[in-house]
């Protein structure tokens, strides 16, 4: 008897200990770190497509980067007819006084257009992450006599600008390229002031006839999709352009980050989006 109720103890301990492993292995899965979680967004292919660095996000190949030899491309005469640079300036509504982050700046073909509407008191953050196309645009810039602006030279992950800083955020061509999607444009939400708006110009990716590389253009859906998850809610998408969309979005719940209660109407947003923008919030997106 006394043999049974000893086996029954030690039944019941081997019992106990292997409910507590299962429990701690569990809690190990639960609680992904955040640094875990971004690493999760992306995912690679060992065979990367001939433009493509073989990294992806929500299923797009991230491009490789524009090197810096080519910024005369940049500048050719012909962009005029093919992106129609006037019309987009017009859909900006930029006005002076603003202050604009153009993130992927290169050459500066668009800084030197922006900094002039927004001139005398408005602000350029001529924003790159190569040391050789900050100094062609620097040149460009002071070819054009334009001083205010401010080049920033920043990393893959990391636009460097200050939190609330800029009205007008806008990307040519370049968001396509960012390595570190999620996180650049986390920190660009974070320097965004209330209202702040971000312009995505790409090249537009359901056109087969527009003769740009796959890797290099991109749906309007897909910039939805990814724009979304980053807490960003569409305003409009402007396609006045000969090749390439025009994608404008607005951050959003930016009164809850603050504090404050949303108004009804984000309430139901909030709601339909909350499965959506769930793993980008609790990134700190
Ligand atoms: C195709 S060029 C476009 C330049 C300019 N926006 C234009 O349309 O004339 C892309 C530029 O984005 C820059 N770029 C790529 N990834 C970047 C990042 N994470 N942050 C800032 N610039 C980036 C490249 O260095 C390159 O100068």
């Amino acid at each position: 008897m006394v043999a049974f109720i000893r086996i029954l103890i030690c039944l019941g301990i081997c019992l106990v200990q292997v409910a507590r492993v299962s429990q701690a292995q569990s809690a190990k899965v639960d609680e992904a770190t955040p640094d875990e979680a971004i690493a999760k967004l992306y995912t690679y292919n060992d065979v990367p497509d001939h433009d493509g660095i073989g990294k992806f996000y929500f299923g797009r190949e991230i491009s490789q980067v524009m090197g810096h030899l080519s910024a005369g491309w940049l500048e050719r005469s012909s962009r005029e007819v093919e992106e129609a640079p006037m019309k987009l300036m017009e859909a900006l509504k930029l006005k002076p006084g603003m202050a604009v982050a153009d993130i992927g700046a290169g050459s500066g073909y668009f800084t030197r257009r922006i900094a002039r509407r927004i001139a005398p008191d408005g602000i350029v953050y001529a924003v790159d992450i190569q040391p050789e196309m900050i100094k062609i645009l620097e040149a460009n810039m002071k070819k054009h006599g334009l001083t205010n602006y401010r080049s920033v030279l920043n990393t893959e992950q990391d636009p460097k600008l200050a939190a609330e800083s800029v009205d007008l955020v806008i990307m040519v061509d370049v968001y396509h390229e960012f390595a570190y999607p999620h996180e650049m444009m986390t920190a660009i939400r974070k320097a965004l002031r209330p209202g702040g708006r971000v312009v995505f110009v790409e090249y537009r990716g359901e056109d087969v006839w527009v003769p740009i590389k796959p890797l290099h253009k991109m749906t309007q859906a897909q910039v939805k999709k990814e724009a979304s998850a980053q807490g960003f809610k569409w305003i409009e998408t402007l396609d006045v352009l000969p090749r390439q969309h025009i994608i404008v979005f607005e951050k959003e719940w930016d009164h809850m980050e603050r504090g404050h209660s949303p108004p009804r109407s984000e309430m139901v947003i909030l709601g339909n989006e909350k499965r959506r923008t769930a793993t980008a919030r609790l990134l700190g997106g």
